[in-house]
């Protein structure tokens, strides 16, 4: 690559659609973004998604397909999907389980359908939103029919992610929202997750830095909580599940309040972001009865995070003067804070908290000094370019 960082940047930004309303970056006055909490931090990056009023969203959700073939093979089930809006953050799932069967004891053939990734209409009598994203799981004769969207992002270095997200339909299936590092060792795969089993009391969701099963297969207590939401709230209702992989625990709220910490096996290394609503007839998620369906329906997503520096291996593609490197040096320290709890009036849109009066570094980094991207890059046009 030979041009300079910033003109690629540039270059990129221009080429990019205006995002449609569905998908909005705001904030982009901002330096960094704080978070509340005992977990709280500061990130140099902000994402929202938004899908609440998607103008396309259909009435009818799409027919479910019962060939495994033509599930694999499945479009997206609307030009949503394939705007660079959508395209350039997330990546529609299609693969199955048929080689990981019996070493996960899956019971189920499960295959990831693109036509199970849907924008819908909502019948809801509720004026604050007009749709919603949903993962669609159903039970077939031949299979399982599942959903799963992962962040084209694979290096999360500590992030706040939040979901404004209900959970509906039969038993036997699993919403997850966690981030993800593979290992083809089982015992090496880095997780903070958030699961909801449809089959599990209503109130109660699943927290877990995984590995939460050792090599014999025997559970590891100190790596998960059963948790109950705030007030007993039921999952089928909206509620915003956040989790915050910081460096040290993990944390999990619900609707602002705290729900679980894990500090055992908090992931180390950079990660991506999975979302998916799945059953395999295994022990963890139990059996979907035949034709049953479930459904993770989403609103909208906000992320504040970092992105792996000079440890990621693909930085080190760029070599020492990659892409981050030349920005140090341009806007020493974090001028503009933000936050995104605290005085947050409209969802989504972090809010001005102050000016930093110190030029270098900001009031609880522990870090040291640092070199702050301009946000509206880095939205646009970095993500996935790193
Ligand atoms: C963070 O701020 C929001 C908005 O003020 C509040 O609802 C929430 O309870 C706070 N969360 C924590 C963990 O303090
Ligand atoms: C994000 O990066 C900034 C700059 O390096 C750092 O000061 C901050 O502590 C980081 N946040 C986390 C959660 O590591
Ligand atoms: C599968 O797709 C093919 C076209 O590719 C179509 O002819 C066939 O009817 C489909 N089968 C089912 C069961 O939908
Ligand atoms: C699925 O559809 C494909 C393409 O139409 C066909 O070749 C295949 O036999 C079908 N599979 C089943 C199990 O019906
Ligand atoms: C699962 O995917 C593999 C390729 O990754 C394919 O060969 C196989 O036919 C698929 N199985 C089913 C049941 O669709
Ligand atoms: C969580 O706890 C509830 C109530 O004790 C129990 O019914 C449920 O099975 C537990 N979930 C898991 C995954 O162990
Ligand atoms: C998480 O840890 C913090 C202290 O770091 C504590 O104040 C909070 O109550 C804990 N939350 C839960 C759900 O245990
Ligand atoms: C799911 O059903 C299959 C038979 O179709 C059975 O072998 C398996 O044990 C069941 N799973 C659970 C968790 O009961
Ligand atoms: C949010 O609303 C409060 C009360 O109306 C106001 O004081 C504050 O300035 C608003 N914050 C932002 C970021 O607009
Ligand atoms: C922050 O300071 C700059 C000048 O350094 C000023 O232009 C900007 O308006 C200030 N932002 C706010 C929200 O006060």
């Amino acid at each position: 690559m030979a041009l300079p960082s910033s003109m690629i940047a540039a270059v990129l930004l221009f080429a990019l659609p205006i995002p449609t309303i569905a998908q909005t970056d705001n904030g982009n006055e901002c330096s960094c973004f704080r978070t509340n909490g005992s977990s709280q931090g500061y990130f140099t990056y902000h994402r929202f998604h938004d899908y609440r009023d998607v103008a396309t969203a259909s009435t009818t959700p799409p027919t479910v397909i019962s060939n495994s073939t033509n599930a694999t093979n499945a479009f997206a089930t609307s030009d949503f999907f394939l705007q660079d809006a959508w395209q350039n953050d997330w990546a529609i799932q299609n693969w199955n389980n048929s080689d990981s069967m019996a070493a996960s004891g899956a019971a189920v053939t499960m295959i990831n359908s693109p036509n199970n990734v849907y924008i819908e209409k909502s019948t809801d009598n509720d004026p604050t939103y007009s749709s919603y994203l949903v993962l669609r799981t159903s039970r077939l004769p031949d299979f399982q029919s599942a959903a799963e969207i992962d962040s084209t992002e694979q290096n999360f270095h500590y992030v706040s992610a939040r979901f404004m997200a209900r959970v509906i339909g039969a038993p036997g299936a699993c919403a997850g929202l966690f981030t993800y590092l593979a290992s083809d060792n089982p015992q090496s795969v880095q997780e903070a997750d958030i699961e909801i089993l449809t089959a599990g009391p209503r109130d109660m969701v699943q927290y877990t830095n995984q590995p939460s099963t050792d090599s014999n297969g025997d559970a590891i207590p100190q790596a998960t909580v059963n948790g109950t939401n705030p007030g007993a709230r039921d999952w089928t209702l909206w509620n915003t599940y956040r989790v915050d992989w910081m460096p040290k625990m993990t944390s999990w709220y619900v609707n602002g309040e705290g729900a679980a910490n894990i500090s055992f096996q908090t992931p180390k290394d950079p990660a991506g972001l999975i979302l998916n609503m799945w059953s395999d007839g295994g022990v963890w998620t139990g059996n979907m009865s035949l034709y049953d369906e479930a459904y993770l329906q989403i609103q909208w997503m906000e992320f504040v995070y970092n992105t792996s520096g000079a440890a990621s291996a693909k930085r080190d593609e760029h070599g020492p003067s990659g892409l981050l490197e030349k920005r140090k040096g341009g806007t020493p320290g974090c001028k503009v804070v933000c936050g995104v709890d605290e005085d947050v009036n409209i969802t989504g849109t972090p809010a001005f908290l102050y000016n930093s009066t110190a030029p270098m570094g900001w009031r609880g980094d522990g870090m040291g000094i640092m070199a702050w991207i301009p946000v509206v890059l880095a939205g646009a046009a970095l993500f996935g370019y790193f």
